[in-house]
C-alpha cells in the first residue's frame, strides 16, 4: 500500500506521522511546495523508525508528483492555515487554486487514488475537487466531521468526567464554526444518552464550544490546531486501507440524503475499501433538519464563490 500526504505543514506532518506509527502502508510520501521542506520532515519521521518500531518507508519531495504515482489514499492538507480571528472561510481565495492544481497533479500519476480532503474552508474544498476531477463521488471525502466528533467527544468528557472512549457522538452539517452541528440528542455514554447526565446550560456550552474548537485552538496557539486535524486524517485512512467500514462523519457529496443535492456536507458514513460506501440516515428531528438546511444554505453560498475565481 503506498499513501501521499500533500503538504508537509505541521497538519500533513502530523498526519504522515500518524500513519507511519500505525504502519498502514508500506511507503508514505509526502509532497510539499517548499523547496527541502518534505525531504526534511520526512527524514527527521524516518529518524524515529527505530525508536518507535514502525516499518513505514517514508520520503519526501518538494513538488515532484512522479514520487507520488500508484498511491492508495490521498490526503490533501495543503493551502493556508488560519490565522486568530480569521474564519475558515476566508481561506477560499488562495487555497481554492492550490487545491484544484493538487488534486489534478495527483491524479495524473494516482488515477485509482481516494482523496481525503483537509484544506479549509474545507466543505467548499471538498466540493471543488469533486468537480474538478470528476472522480466518481465515493474517491473524495472531506475530513471536517471526523475532527468535530472528536472535539465534540472531548467537550462531552469534560462535563461527564468520563473518557472520551466511551462516547459516542457526532457534528454534522459544515466545518465552520457556525455551520456545524453537534447532534447532542444523538450522543450516548456507553448507550446511555448522554443528555440524561447534563443539565441544559452544560449542553448548551458544551455544544457552543464544539462548534468553536478550531477557532478556540487558534487564539490559543495563533495557527490552526494540528494534532486532531493530522489524527482524524489518518484514521481515515486506515479506515479504508483495513477496509474496516467504520462509522464517521464526513463531508461527501449528497445526491438528496438528508434533503440536500449538489453538494459536499458533513453525514455519518461508513469508510472502507471503496472510499465513503454508505450514507447512513440518523433521521433528525425537525429542528435538526433545519440547522441541515440553514448549514447547506451557508455552504452553497460558499460553493458560489468558487464561480468568482
Ligand atoms: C481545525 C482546522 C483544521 O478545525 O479546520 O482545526
Amino acid at each position: 500500500m503506498k499513501v501521499t500526504v500533500v503538504g508537509a505543514g505541521a497538519v500533513g506532518a502530523t498526519c504522515a506521522d500518524n500513519i507511519a506509527r500505525k504502519e498502514l502502508c508500506q511507503e508514505l510520501v509526502l509532497l510539499d511546495i517548499k523547496e527541502g521542506v518534505a525531504e526534511g520532515k520526512a527524514q527527521d519521521m524516518m529518524q524515529t523508525a527505530t525508536l518507535l518500531g514502525f516499518d513505514t518507508r517514508i520520503t519526501g519531495s518538494t513538488n515532484d508528483y512522479s514520487k507520488t504515482a500508484g498511491s492508495d489514499v490521498v490526503v490533501i492538507t495543503s493551502g493556508l492555515p488560519r490565522k486568530p480571528g480569521m474564519t475558515r472561510e476566508e481561506l477560499i481565495g488562495v487555497n481554492a487554486g492550490i487545491v484544484k492544481n493538487v488534486s489534478e497533479n495527483i491524479l495524473k500519476y494516482s488515477p485509482n487514488a481516494i482523496l481525503i480532503v483537509i484544506s479549509n474552508p474545507m466543505d467548499t474544498m471538498t466540493y471543488l475537487a469533486l468537480q474538478s476531477t470528476g472522480l466518481p463521488k465515493n474517491r473524495i471525502i472531506g475530513m471536517g466531521g471526523t475532527l468535530d466528533s472528536s472535539r465534540f467527544k472531548y467537550q462531552l468528557s469534560q462535563h461527564l468526567g468520563c473518557s472520551p472512549s466511551d462516547l459516542n457522538a457526532v457534528v454534522v452539517g459544515g466545518h465552520g464554526d457556525t455551520t456545524m452541528i453537534p447532534l447532542i440528542r444523538h450522543a450516548t455514554w456507553n448507550s446511555s444518552p448522554v443528555t440524561n447526565f447534563l443539565s441544559a446550560e452544560q449542553q448548551e456550552k458544551i455544544v457552543k464550544d464544539t462548534m468553536v474548537g478550531g477557532a478556540t485552538l487558534t487564539a490559543l496557539i495563533g495557527t490552526s490546531a494540528w494534532y486532531a486535524p493530522g489524527a482524524a486524517g489518518a484514521a481515515l485512512v486506515e479506515a479504508i486501507l483495513r477496509d474496516e467500514k467504520k462509522l464517521f462523519t464526513c463531508c461527501v457529496a449528497l445526491d438528496g440524503e438528508y434533503g440536500q443535492k449538489d453538494i459536499c456536507l458533513g453525514v455519518p458514513v461508513t469508510i472502507g475499501r471503496n472510499g465513503w460506501e454508505k450514507i447512513i440516515d440518523f433521521k433528525l428531528n425537525e429542528s435538526e433538519q433545519a440547522a441541515f438546511n440553514k448549514s447547506a444554505d451557508a455552504v452553497r453560498n460558499m460553493n458560489e464563490v468558487l464561480k468568482t475565481l
